[in-house]
């Protein structure tokens, strides 16, 4: 039987953990796209400091997985999105950045991550949960669409020369 996944709320014993599962998302993205997702030589640090205020940060949402004994094997980081003043439906859940260990996919921690964080936005009041993904990521696009994201935008990119 494969060990429990637990999802808990991130502390600052997380942020290597997490700064690691973040370089993994990024190469994954380079392969995608190399110039579009090349990061500077402070990335990792410059991250790893943003990740270090979202914890402290008013709706800030860190989320980290443990499976079994092994810490910090996914983590999601979300938090409030403003539309613009003319719609309705003016602030929205935001799933900003969501990896899991390469060796431990496909095993319900992605899954369990998204779900505690939609728990958490509908205990903000808010109605809608967004999340921003590559139609090339053959991971992630079949991941939310089976949880029921439909794409209301496409962003697309062109180099001027
Ligand atoms: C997208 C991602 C976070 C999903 O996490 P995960 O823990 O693998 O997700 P789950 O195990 O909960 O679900 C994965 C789905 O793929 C299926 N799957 C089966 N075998 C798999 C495998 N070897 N690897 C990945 N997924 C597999 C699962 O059964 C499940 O199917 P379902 O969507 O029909 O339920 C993970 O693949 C990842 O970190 N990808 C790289 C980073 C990335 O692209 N992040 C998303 C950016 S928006």
């Amino acid at each position: 039987m494969s060990p429990p996944v637990r999802v808990r709320t991130a502390t600052a014993a997380d942020l290597d953990a997490i700064v690691d599962r973040w370089r993994e998302l990024i190469d994954a993205h380079a392969a995608l796209e190399p110039v579009l997702y090349a990061v500077e030589a402070h990335a990792a640090s410059s991250y790893r400091a943003f990740v270090r205020r979202q914890l402290d940060a008013h709706r800030g949402l860190v989320l980290v997985a443990d499976r079994g004994d092994a810490r910090g094997v996914g983590y999601l980081m979300g938090g409030v999105g403003r539309r613009a003043p003319v719609y309705t439906v003016r602030e929205v859940g935001m799933v900003f950045d969501l990896a899991v260990r390469p060796d431990l996919r496909g095993q319900g921690v992605g899954s369990a991550l998204v779900d505690v964080a939609v728990e958490r936005f509908a205990g903000w009041g808010l109605d809608w949960v967004q999340v921003n993904f590559a139609p090339g990521n053959a991971l992630a696009a079949p991941f939310w669409q089976a949880r029921g994201f439909t794409t209301l935008l496409s962003e697309a990119y062109r180099p001027i020369r």
